[in-house]
């Protein structure tokens, strides 16, 4: 059972991997979470621009550069207005959302921290917008705030509003939606709460952009960041969102190429924003596929993405809570994406293992959020994680899997 979009197949079929003639013929895919699979149009825009567009960019004098120029600060523009920034110059290519949240805490975060103040994250974060927090505490003696965790799975919002009271936090940063629970944090009352209290915001988004429109405007934080590869796009880029005032107060992250004005034995001049943090010869076939990635989810449309996950998520929340002895972490007041469970008897690798030999995909770990899963007392959890082309199929597929894997773990009766 799915939704229906007018006049156009289902999109699982606009994914080659899912191809029923294919080697992967059957795969209940749930892991997107980790990262999403690739439709057909993200791969031939790359395909295509190795065969008949490649060159450098920003350098050559020659037609083939300056059209790949074009295309690669065309996408720049287009990603400016997927989220709703004021400017093209607000848009940085990175690796991706660990990049970005590296570039801030080297950058902003040496320029504008000193040791006694305080940067405050929340206990639902993934590694990475941990761990370059922690370097800063360590190297610099700032101080490293965490806004606990709900009883129901949320962020503790009064927790949240007592570490801001002495107006020592500098610099908020916190996910939009949690990786190893699907928790939604209410991102735009934190941000305002933060930015009243005097601190810069950074939000990870790499899990919400796949998921729903983001309005980086409407929001309000300093910075934004995502991964290409968890919205349908390749690997190895992804997006740094910077205020402009705020970018242009930040010295370089990298140096070399591409990123200067002028460069002389005694002194260099760096470039404005966006050019300042983009040293080097970029991704560029990265930024040609996610361009062609935000073309593929905008021709779906957020609508039907959103109602198809929202028939996708009641589903799976039905068939799992049938589930004797599977307890589905909680996710506060809203879950986007995700259901992050463990099942009694059973470890959750293998849960993975068996689920893999009735052909569903799912993640089983930590989910680089050790900090979160301590909180509930746990070292890891099984993780399915949705895809626009995942169907309700796929979750019964899980749930089958699942029963499947009790019935070998059960306690064998003594005849
Ligand atoms: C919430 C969140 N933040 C950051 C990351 C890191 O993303 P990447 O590995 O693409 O840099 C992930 C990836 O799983 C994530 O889910």
């Amino acid at each position: 059972m799915s939704l229906t979009l007018s006049n156009r197949p289902h999109p699982k079929a606009d994914f080659p991997i899912f191809d029923p003639a294919g080697p992967n013929a059957g795969i209940a895919y749930l892991d997107s979470g980790a990262s999403a699979q690739k439709p057909k149009s993200v791969i031939e825009a790359v395909s295509a621009f190795y065969a008949t567009g490649y060159a450098n960019i920003h350098r050559g004098v020659y037609k083939l550069s300056a059209n790949a120029t074009d295309a690669y600060e065309g996408v720049r523009a287009q990603v400016a207005r997927f989220i709703n920034a004021a400017s093209d110059q607000e848009i940085i290519f990175v690796r991706g959302a660990t990049e970005g949240l590296n570039l801030i805490a080297a950058t902003w975060g040496r320029a504008h921290l000193k040791a006694g103040d305080a940067v405050l994250i929340s206990a639902l974060e993934h590694h990475a917008n941990i761990i370059p927090w922690q370097i800063l505490r360590d190297q610099m003696g700032v101080e490293l705030r965490i806004a606990g965790l709900a009883a129901d799975g949320g962020i503790d919002r009064a927790d949240f509003t007592a570490k801001l009271a002495d107006g020592k936090v500098k610099l908020a940063s916190f996910t939009h939606i949690a990786n190893a629970t699907g928790a939604v944090l209410p991102v735009a009352d934190l941000i305002a709460e933060a930015k009243a209290a005097g601190a810069i915001v950074s939000v990870d988004g790499c899990q919400a952009v796949p998921h729903r429109p983001v309005d980086v405007q409407a929001l309000g934080c300093d910075f934004y960041t995502f991964s290409g590869h968890k919205i349908y796009g390749p690997t190895g880029i992804g997006i740094l969102y910077g205020r402009l005032p705020v970018l242009e107060t930040m010295p370089p992250y990298q140096t070399g190429g591409d990123m200067v004005a002028t460069v002389r034995f005694e002194a260099t001049e760096f470039l404005d924003p966006p050019q300042r943090f983009e040293a080097g010869t970029p991704d560029i076939a990265g930024v040609i596929g996610l361009g062609a990635a935000i073309d593929y989810i905008q021709s779906l449309g957020w609508a039907w993405i959103e109602a198809h996950e929202k028939s996708l998520l009641a589903h799976g929340t039905a068939v799992l809570s049938k589930i004797p002895g599977l307890t589905l972490l909680p996710a506060g007041s809203e879950r986007s994406g995700i259901f992050s469970f463990t099942v009694e008897g059973v470890h959750p690798h293998d849960l993975g293992t068996i689920l893999d030999h009735h052909n569903v995909a799912i993640r089983a770990g930590s989910h680089c959020a050790q900090p979160l899963l301590n909180e509930f007392g746990l070292t890891a959890t099984a993780r399915a994680s949705l895809g626009l082309y995942n169907e309700t199929e796929d979750l019964d597929r899980l749930a089958e899997a699942v029963m499947a894997a009790q019935r070998m773990f059960a306690p064998k009766q003594r005849a």
